[in-house]
C-alpha cells in the first residue's frame, strides 16, 4: 500500500511516499525546516505543504517527537509545549483531507528497523535507541511494539538521561567523543538493567559517527547499527499507518473516520 510517511522533528519535517510492502520510498524525500517557534499550527502547515508537494490524497502516517495516544500528542520535550493535548491527527486530517495516523517518532523508526532493517525477524526483546536532539526509544517483544516507551527520560544520577546523553547534550557541552561515549554507555547499561534486551539497535543521525564513539560502549548484549538511518522515521510512520488501517485501529480516529467517508 502507498502511504505518505512524514517525520515531524524539532529541526526539520521530512516526508516521502512509501510502498509499505517493501519499505521503499517512492520519491526523494522533501525536507523543510521546522519554524523556530516549533508550535503546532506552523508545523502542521508544513506537513500540509509536504502532502501538497506530492499531490497526496491517500493515507498519511506521521511520526512525532513525543508521547502520542489516540492521535493526540501528550508530551513535547523538544518542540513547543502547545503540542501537549493537541488533537494532531484530527487536525492534520482536516487540513490535508487525508486519513491520518500519528505515532511517536522513535516507535516509527523502530518499526521500520524491525520490519526491514537490523531487527528484521528478530525475536525476544529488541530495544531501538535513536540519538539526536532527543533520545528516542522503542521496545519490541517478538516484533510487537510497546508504544511510547519514552526511556530517554529515565533519571540517571538524579538527571534526565536525555539532557546528558543526547547528541544535543554532546554539542551543547562540547563534549569529547570519549566523555560523551562514557555517558551514553552508562545510559545503555541502565537500559540493559531495566529491560535485559536481546538486541539493541542504534539509530539517529549520530549513528553514522559510530567509529568515533563505538569503542567506548560496552554492553552485555548484542549491539548493532540501524540500517535505514535517515529514512527510518519516514518509512516507519508509513508502516504504522498501514498497520492501523489493516487493524481498523479504533485508537486512530482521524484515520478511520475519513476512511469511512471515502468508502
Ligand atoms: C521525546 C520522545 C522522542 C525523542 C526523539 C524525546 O525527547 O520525549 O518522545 O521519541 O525525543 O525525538
Amino acid at each position: 500500500m502507498k502511504i505518505l510517511g512524514i517525520d515531524i522533528g524539532g529541526s526539520g519535517i521530512k516526508g516521502a511516499p512509501v510502498e509499505t510492502e517493501t519499505g521503499q520510498m517512492l520519491a526523494p524525500r522533501l525536507r523543510l525546516p521546522t519554524p523556530p517557534s516549533a508550535r503546532p499550527e506552523p508545523m502542521i502547515d508544513i506537513v500540509t505543504t509536504i502532502a501538497q508537494n506530492f499531490q497526496w490524497t491517500g493515507p498519511i502516517g506521521c511520526g512525532f517527537p513525543g508521547v502520542v495516544r489516540n492521535g493526540v500528542t501528550l508530551s513535547a520535550a523538544n518542540v513547543s509545549k502547545k503540542w501537549v493535548g493537541y488533537h494532531t491527527a484530527e487536525i492534520i486530517a482536516e487540513k490535508t483531507g487525508c486519513p491520518t495516523c500519528v505515532v511517536n517518532d522513535a516507535d516509527a523508526a523502530g518499526l521500520a528497523e524491525v520490519t526491514f532493517g537490523s531487527g528484521k525477524d528478530r525475536r525476544g526483546v529488541v530495544l531501538v535507541v535513536t540519538i539526536g536532539t532527543g533520545l528516542g526509544t522503542s521496545l519490541f517483544i517478538d516484533g510487537r511494539l510497546l508504544p511510547n516507551a519514552e526511556l530517554g527520560h529515565i533519571e540517571i544520577g538524579g538527571e534526565d538521561a536525555e539532557s546528558r546523553a543526547s547528541d544535543a547534550a554532546r554539542k551543547r557541552e562540547k563534549l569529547s567523543w570519549k566523555k560523551w561515549g562514557g555517558r551514553f554507555n552508562r545510559y545503555l547499561n541502565t537500559l540493559c538493567k531495566l529491560h535485559s534486551p536481546d538486541l539493541i539497535i542504534l539509530g539517529g543521525g549520530i549513528s553514522s559517527k559510530y567509529d568515533k564513539f563505538g569503542r567506548y560502549l560496552d554492553v552485555p548484549t548484542e549491539l548493532v547499527l540501524a540500517t535505514l538511518l535517515n529514512e527510518a522515521g519516514i518509512v516507519g510512520a508509513a508502516l504504522a499507518c498501514g498497520a492501523c488501517l489493516a487493524n481498523n485501529d479504533a485508537a486512530q480516529p482521524a484515520l478511520n473516520r475519513l476512511q469511512e467517508k471515502k468508502r
